[in-house]
């Protein structure tokens, strides 16, 4: 009976760490930002308006000549639409740099002036800004997106 008992034991403890797995998995941030979902949309649309346009753009255009450096050496705001490079990165990469602003991934000598949001948007409304953005990429844009996305994964 030893042998069943070891292997009850066994059964037992897969089954555990099964449902503590699915448990994590439940319990992990749910986050994502899908341009097909009408409601995240529109709730990203406000907050990109009260938050982001004034730098980015009120059609997401960024500044004009955003490709020159300022004299102090920052960057001006890209645009968000396809013409620029939000869509060149993933969604993990593009929620960070949201939240944290520029700042904590600079390399040396760089000076961001990317504010971060993490005080000011939650998680949740982090997510519908960039679902938002996306929602304003051509369809063939939004698929090499996901490509890129899938490939960080
Ligand atoms: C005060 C101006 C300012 C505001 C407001 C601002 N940004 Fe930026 N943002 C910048 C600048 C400047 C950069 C260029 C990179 C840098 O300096 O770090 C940038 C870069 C970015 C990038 C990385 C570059 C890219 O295109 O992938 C993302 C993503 C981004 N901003 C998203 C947002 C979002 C979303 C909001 C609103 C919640 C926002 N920004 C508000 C100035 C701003």
């Amino acid at each position: 009976m030893k042998i069943n008992r070891a292997v009850s034991t066994g059964v037992i403890a897969v089954v555990l760490i099964a449902a503590s797995f699915g448990l994590y998995k439940s319990l992990a941030p749910k986050g994502g930002a899908d341009p097909d979902d009408g409601r995240q949309v529109a709730l990203g649309e406000q907050l990109y308006r009260a938050h982001c346009a004034s730098c980015h753009g009120v059609n997401l255009e960024g500044q004009a000549d955003w490709r020159t450096r300022n004299a102090d050496g920052t960057l001006k705001p890209p645009p968000h639409d396809e013409t620029g490079h939000t869509w060149h990165h993933p969604d993990r990469l593009l929620f960070d740099y949201t939240k944290q602003g520029g700042g904590p991934t600079a390399p040396p000598g760089f000076t961001s002036a990317m504010p971060g949001f993490a005080g000011t948007l939650s998680d949740a409304e982090t997510w519908a800004v960039l679902a938002f953005i996306k929602s304003r990429w051509p369809q063939a844009i939004r698929d090499r997106q996901r490509q890129i996305d899938g490939r960080s994964r």
